[in-house]
């Protein structure tokens, strides 16, 4: 069992070091070169090239490292399969092609051009909207609500991208209002501990000359008052605490009138001796406000007898007002106590404790220990605002505030070390790994475990990353991951914004619209929670729908509006291809788009975009002779001429098979003009007759889909463009997967152990 456990954490260990190896030196004069020539210059010699590139250029390795960014399309087109064209008249061998991919990878893909791996540059990058709201939700326990922010730049697709991520002012400008609000529902200013004491000795009072003063005492004889002002915050009942001692006048025990503003509040009769004075009490109600607390002889309880006071005295030594004693001590929530991990009190300075409670802030905020310097300064912020008189709790919230518009909070930072290497790349510290994992699978900032792990150092663990992904899938939490990566991937986030011609589709409304994107994320979200295969998302038999959504795909038997999990009788529904959200977005406002159907397949399923249009191409004829064209027949006379068959032919032959879905995925089997034709042929040969036949050919093609997959999940797990460097972990991960049944949980924990994932590359270091 042991050994067992042993061999796995070990083959986990090697795994997670699977980074580019140096293989045996390809030479590019000698290995390279010829293959180019041989198949690649008849259309990008130096005359005409096509699409504009010219391989003759790169006549020697130098000339190919000078323009790097050509070499990644190069690697990209010849390794998906793009180049040469299936019409091309020579080919290169798999071999031929495994050569010249793997030089590119090796010599232009590495740091040093010999093979030194390069985990990429990860920018410093701020928290996307998604990340920020669940960040200050986990951080301080309220959540926030970022509505009104300015939308997030995507790019590669992804809304969590460094390079694009760039910083408004409007946006600087939300995170001040945004965290003041949120710290204001936070934090309970006036705690109710125990209700505010203030304290004087008889000293500190007013008086005449004849109180006088002896030591911290007061003498009070009869006839005369001593008085001092209290700041009272809030209205209510207080607690007068005298400490007093007495001679008695004529055996009898004195009285004092206790005043508030100069008239009479209370009575206090004091019983202990001049000698031993001790407490007596009584409650007055005080209004807030400045308010002048004095103290007199009223009288002396000698039944009805003149008093002769002469020479007695009342000594006074402290005074203490306490309250208000009947106000409710305000609830403190729990986001609260998160925040106040100590308090003032007897063995504890104010001072102390705020740097306690700063320092535990700073660190979950900043996600890493915080620094001296860093507690320093929110510790500065806290005594300045406490001199200005503000409470302890109060003082604190306005650090917090500090602490929460710095750029170690708005920004996630992975800085350069003094000790780095500065050619070369480190591993991630376990504090860096513990939030590339958080943001990764929560949107958010690393829990408490991840905390520990990370504060014990034994995060970084090939095993324990494996162990960690495995739990943190499981969170309620994962569901950001599910969310955030599905809707983003599938591109149906556009669906907000995609409106229908109320005319032709009555059925499509916002509710519609909603259930259909709920639909896509909660199918992705259930392979991902029942650990299903991947190939799940392409085909299955069931998916999710509410009554609204059931009617529209012609499913019996689901009502109300909650969305639940339906068996698929029919092979026409089932996987991503055939969701109504990802119809509906790759169609018009009163029409199919078998072009943009057919783009999004190549884009989002098998990784090979077509490049951008050409402009104004104008729209397709409606009508020829007289007669109305369906949307295939329109599309397929809009484009026949080569110069735009290039493209589209590899388009809109796959977006043809769905033409039996209307603009908002409802199934038809006739258009406006007659029984629709969903038979097309693929630029390799492939022909398929309807969505049934393709997903089928779709799952042939498996690899692809899955490379593409992988590729997606690393750009959003990176928050970075996968690049030449990373093939080596797209091969990897897509082995591991292989031998794992293509089980989704094997793709997270892959790309948590990979390369890049794991390492860093130093600013100063080369490559691209
Ligand atoms: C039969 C002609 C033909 C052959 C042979 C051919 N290509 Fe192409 N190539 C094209 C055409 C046409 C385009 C532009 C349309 C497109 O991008 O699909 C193109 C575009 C490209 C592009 C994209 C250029 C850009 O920046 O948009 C790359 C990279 C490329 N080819 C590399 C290669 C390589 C490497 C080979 C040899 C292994 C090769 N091609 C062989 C016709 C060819
Ligand atoms: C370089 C590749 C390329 C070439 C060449 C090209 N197109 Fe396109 N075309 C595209 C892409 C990509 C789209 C999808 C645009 C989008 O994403 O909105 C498109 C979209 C269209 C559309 C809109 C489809 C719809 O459903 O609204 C029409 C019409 C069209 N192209 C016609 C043509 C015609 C006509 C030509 C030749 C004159 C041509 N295209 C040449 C790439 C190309």
């Amino acid at each position: 069992m042991r050994r067992a456990w042993l061999l796995l954490g070990l083959a986990a260990a090697v795994r997670a070091q699977d980074a580019p190896t140096s293989a045996p030196e390809a030479d590019y004069g000698r290995d390279v070169l010829p293959i180019l020539a041989q198949h690649c210059l008849s259309c990008h010699g130096p005359r005409q090239p096509m699409g504009g590139l010219n391989l003759a250029r790169f006549q020697d390795e130098k000339a190919a490292f000078a323009k790097k960014e050509v070499w990644k399309e190069i690697w990209r087109k010849v390794d998906t399969r793009q180049m040469p064209p299936a019409d091309a008249e020579s080919k290169p061998t798999d071999a031929e092609r495994e050569k010249l991919v793997s030089w590119i990878e090796r010599t232009l893909g590495s740091l040093d051009g010999k093979g030194a791996p390069d985990p990429g540059r990860v920018v410093i990058r701020r928290l996307n909207q998604l990340e920020y709201r669940n960040t200050v939700r986990d951080l301080v326990g309220v959540e926030p609500s970022v509505e009104d922010f300015p939308s997030d730049d995507v790019g590669y697709g992804f809304d969590n991208i460094g390079d694009v991520l760039t910083l408004p002012p409007l946006l600087l400008e939300k995170y001040v209002s945004t965290a003041q609000g949120v710290l204001d529902r936070a934090i309970v200013e006036d705690v109710g501990r125990e209700p505010p004491t203030r304290r004087l000795e008889g000293k500190d009072f007013d008086g005449p000359p004849e109180t006088q003063v002896k030591g911290a005492q007061r003498f009070l004889p009869a006839g005369k008052e001593i008085a001092a002002k209290f700041d009272v915050a809030r209205a209510g009942r207080f607690l007068v605490r005298v400490k007093a001692g007495a001679d008695t006048v004529m055996g009898a025990a004195v009285k004092l009138a206790v005043k508030v503003d100069g008239k009479e509040a209370a009575e206090l009769e004091i019983k202990a001796s001049r000698t031993r004075p001790a407490p007596i009490e009584v409650e007055i109600p005080l209004k807030d406000g400045v308010r002048s607390v004095a103290l007199s002889w009223k009288a002396v309880a000698t039944g009805g007898r003149e008093p002769r006071a002469d020479g007695k005295l009342v000594v006074v030594e402290t005074v203490e007002v306490i309250g208000p004693v009947d106000a409710p001590t305000p609830k403190i929530p729990e986001s609260h106590k998160r925040i106040f991990v100590a308090e003032p009190g007897e063995k504890k300075s104010p001072r102390d404790a705020a740097r306690e409670v700063l320092a535990a802030f700073a660190t979950r905020a900043f996600r890493r220990p915080a620094s001296k310097e860093q507690v320093d300064r929110l510790a500065k912020i806290f005594e300045s605002r406490q001199k200005e008189g503000e409470t302890f709790e109060a003082a604190i919230r306005t650090a917090l505030l500090a602490a929460m518009i710095s750029p170690s909070f708005l920004f996630r930072i992975e800085p350069d070390r003094p000790g780095d290497d500065a050619k070369g790349a480190r591993p991630v510290d376990e504090y860096e790994l513990a939030s590339r994992l958080s943001y990764f699978l929560w949107s958010s900032m690393p829990d408490d475990e991840l905390f520990r792990l990370a504060g014990e150092g034994k995060l970084t663990a090939p095993a324990t990353i494996e162990a960690q992904v495995r739990r943190m899938l499981k969170d309620p939490k994962a569901s950001a991951f599910a969310e955030s990566f599905s809707s983003q991937w599938l591109q149906i986030r556009r669906l907000e914004g995609v409106s229908r011609d109320k005319g032709k589709f009555p059925a499509f409304d916002d509710d519609l619209r909603l259930a259909m994107h709920r639909e896509a994320t909660m199918f992705f979200e259930h392979v991902m929670r029942e650990e299903l295969s991947l190939l799940t998302l392409l085909d299955a038999d069931f998916t999710f729908a509410n009554e609204k959504l059931a009617r529209l795909y012609g499913i019996e038997g689901v009502r109300g509006p909650e969305m639940r999990k339906v068996e698929l009788k029919d092979r026409r529904r089932g996987g991503v291809l055939t969701m109504a959200a990802v119809l509906t977005c790759n169609s018009n406002q009163t029409r199919t788009s078998p072009v943009l159907r057919g783009k999004w397949v190549l884009e989002t399923l098998l990784g090979t975009p077509p490049p951008p249009p050409e402009p104004d191409v104008g729209e397709p004829p409606e009508h020829k002779d007289g007669r109305k064209l369906s949307m295939r027949e329109a599309m397929e006379l809009h484009r026949s001429k080569p110069k735009c068959m290039s493209c589209h032919v590899r388009m809109d032959p796959i977006g043809f098979g769905f033409e039996n879905y209307d603009a908002i995925g409802r199934w038809r089997d006739a258009d406006e003009v007659g029984p629709v034709d969903a038979s097309a042929a693929l630029p390799d040969g492939r022909r398929f007759d309807g969505p049934v036949e393709f997903k089928a050919l779709m799952l042939e093609r498996k690899d692809e889909f899955v490379r593409t997959l992988i590729e997606k999940m690393l750009t959003y797990a990176l928050g970075r463009g996968v690049e030449f460097q990373d093939a080596s972990t797209l091969r990897g991960v897509h082995r591991a997967l292989e031998a794992d049944g293509y089980r989704f949980s094997r793709l997270v924990v892959e790309i948590a152990k990979s390369y890049p994932f794991l390492h860093r590359r130093n600013k100063s270091a080369g490559g691209s």
